[in-house]
């Protein structure tokens, strides 16, 4: 046997680790998650203070500058982000160019990826000050373009923003306000979007942040490196599985149907995953379901459905597979996603929006994750290594000889 490693020169030795179980790639001061007991801190913070204490502003702020705002400083920040909320007019024409069926997620990462053709008058990564407008525009446009992604799905007008409205409240407005009718805020499905922003903004090195990192270590610019981390988060197992998990929902249909999907799920040969179910690094309760699930329930009264079947079907699925043993000996519990779903379609959010709203809330922990990374003295372009699997060196013949 040939030592395939000596043979092209890999010499030195590197750690063999597919899906990254057990390799942290950077340092990070901004989100502490302790799997085992099911514990998420940003900066410290407790996420269920945060959900209950503060708003989306107050830990975007957190995130990208450490601390939760005081009153003055709140002011500043919500100001500075308000004054962005307008997109470029020519983004309009980006959006028309695409097809109206085309699936939002496709639509955002090419219109965040255009932001950087044009906002290049703060690329500069090595300049604080550039690296903090990228950031207040990112934040600032995102509600702005799925907005606009959704209202040129469904052929309606876009709504510009109206400042005057918290970040929420502006957002509820441009996805469902039309020129025909006036459009009333409602405080508690406002404020159960913010939730789940909250709940989204960030969850350190998943695999979106992990690309967002790996790109901005070449140092390419924040915009295009935010389309690469929506790229990623467009996937099932990330971000797509609050769409999965309601659609599984609708498939089981009824509770008695539970025990038969259930057993679909413990055969090995079928594939079948319980959506929303499992973590990489959560072995316990991910505490975002919990108040996830209260914000569904909170929804769901203050529209009069109470009896909604599929938040009940939700329920009984979880309290059935947590006392079996399939799902105990795993450690798999209720991820975010599991109750998402549900308070997405009861805000009126259509199912294929849900993952362009997970992109609006982690945006700012991208943009945090990037911009911590990029102010390290010391920092290197991300560069993994492989284990050589493939041919021997052999002849490349002529296309005649071969
Ligand atoms: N349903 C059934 N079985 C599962 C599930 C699930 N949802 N998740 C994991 N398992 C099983 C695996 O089959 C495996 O069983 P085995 O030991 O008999 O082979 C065992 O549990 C360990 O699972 P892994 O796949 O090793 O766990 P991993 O950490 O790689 O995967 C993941 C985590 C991708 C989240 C997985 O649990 C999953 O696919 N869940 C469903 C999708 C989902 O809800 N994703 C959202 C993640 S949260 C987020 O992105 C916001």
């Amino acid at each position: 046997a040939i030592d395939i490693r000596k043979l092209y020169g890999q010499t030195g030795k590197f750690t063999y680790d597919p899906g990254f179980m057990s390799t942290a790639a950077c340092n990070s001061a901004i989100t502490y998650i302790d799997g085992e007991k099911g514990e998420l801190l940003h900066r410290g913070y407790p996420i269920e203070q945060l959900a209950v204490h503060g708003d989306f502003l107050d830990v975007c702020h957190l995130l990208l500058k450490g601390d939760l705002p005081n009153l003055e400083q709140k002011r500043e920040f919500s100001e500075l982000v308000t004054k962005h909320t307008m997109v470029h007019e020519q983004m309009q024409f980006f959006f028309r160019g695409f097809r109206r069926d085309s699936h939002p997620m496709a639509v955002l990462t090419g219109c965040v990826g255009a932001l950087s053709a044009f906002y290049h008058d703060s690329l500069n990564i090595n300049d604080a000050r550039h690296r903090e407008v990228s950031a207040i525009r990112l934040i600032a446009k995102l509600p702005t373009l799925v907005a606009m992604a959704y209202k040129y799905n469904t052929g309606m007008p876009f709504v510009y923003p109206l400042n005057e409205l918290s970040y929420s409240a502006n957002f509820m407005r441009m996805m469902f306000a039309n020129p025909c009718e006036e459009y009333k805020i409602n405080d508690v499905l406002v404020r159960a979007l913010d939730r789940i922003l909250i709940l989204h903004a960030d969850h350190e090195q998943n695999a979106s942040t992990s690309t967002v990192r790996l790109a901005g270590s070449s140092g390419a610019n924040p915009f295009a490196c935010v389309a690469a981390g929506i790229a990623c988060l467009w996937g099932p197992a990330h971000g797509g599985a609050n769409e999965a998990a309601l659609n599984m929902l609708e498939e089981i249909g009824s509770p008695e149907r539970i025990p038969e999907f259930i057993r679909q799920v413990k055969d090995k040969q079928s594939s079948v995953k319980l959506m929303g179910f499992g973590h990489r690094v959560y072995k316990n309760y991910d505490p975002r379901a919990k108040l996830m699930r209260e914000t569904c329930h909170d929804v769901l009264e203050e529209l009069g459905l109470h009896d909604e079947p599929l938040f009940k079907l939700a329920m009984e699925l979880e309290k059935i597979a947590l006392e079996d043993e399939y799902f105990v000996s795993r450690k798999l519990y209720p991820n975010v996603d599991f109750y998402s779903g549900i308070v997405q379609r009861a805000l009126g959010i259509p199912t294929s929006m849900f993952t362009c709203i997970f992109a609006m809330a982690r945006t700012i922990g991208w943009i945090a994750q990037w911009n911590e990374m990029i102010s390290e003295p010391d920092q290197k372009i991300g560069r993994p290594r492989q284990l050589f699997v493939g041919q021997t060196p052999r002849e490349a013949k002529p296309i005649e000889q071969r």
